[in-house]
């Protein structure tokens, strides 16, 4: 089994939902939906949205998570959003995202950040791009966490978008102490193959790609093979 993020950032709308799902689904007809666990991360706004779209299609083997999560249970925090306030539906959570790190976000936020979640029973997934982020996590979380690798560079958005080598996710891999690790950073449709048959990655947290319905499909395929 192999785990499938997608990571839709700030992007799409309310009117986007039905549509991504029609294109996804009739896409990824007849595939072994044993082999990979779907995720879906959209924005907070989309939540309610895909809940209700996905119970409507009784395709329930796809999850849902949120990009991030307020450091607080509930209270005077303008802006933010906590546990309390998510459909029991979401099971995941995307904590220290570089994008995040980049506007601010610190390690002790991201520990407080992981503990709530594992209090209130979500799967934390923790982004890290360096080796000392992955070290600042608290050994305490480390068996209940999954990890995503992440390297600047390779995400399509910022630095070069340069795909990972799979030697340089190796050596990443050989300082995690972990087995749930994922590789993300400019995973698409065709780049995809470079990583399947690594058995040591776990599952792939797609941005750009997840975009799109049918290059989201054609990943899914390949996983599934
Ligand atoms: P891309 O797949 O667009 O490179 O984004 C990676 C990422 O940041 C997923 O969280």
């Amino acid at each position: 089994m192999k785990y499938l993020i997608a990571n839709w950032k700030q992007n799409k709308g309310l009117f986007d939902i039905s549509s991504w799902l029609d294109l996804y689904f009739d896409n990824i007809e007849g595939i072994d939906i044993s082999k990979v666990k779907v995720i879906i991360c959209p924005p907070f706004t989309l939540i309610n949205e895909l809940v209700v779209n996905l119970s409507q299609r009784d395709h329930l083997f796809i999850e849902i998570g949120v990009q991030n999560i307020s450091k607080y249970p509930s209270g005077p925090h303008t802006g933010e959003v906590g546990f309390e306030q998510l459909p029991e539906q979401v099971k995941w959570v995307i904590i220290g995202h570089s994008e995040r790190r980049i506007d601010g976000e610190d390690n002790e936020s991201i520990n407080e950040k992981i503990r709530l979640s594992l209090e209130n029973s979500k799967i934390p997934i923790v982004c890290f791009s360096e080796i000392d982020q992955y070290n600042e996590v608290s050994d305490e979380f480390s068996s209940q966490v999954f990890f995503a690798i992440e390297p600047l560079s390779a995400i399509s958005t910022m630095g070069v978008g340069k795909p990972e080598t799979i030697d340089n996710i190796k050596k990443v891999y050989d300082n995690v102490l972990s087995e749930n690790f994922i590789y993300g950073g400019s995973v698409d449709d065709k780049d995809i193959t470079n990583y399947i048959n690594e058995p040591y990655i776990k599952g792939f947290l797609v941005g750009g790609a997840s975009l799109d319905p049918i290059k989201f499909a054609e990943i899914t395929r390949k996983i599934a093979q």
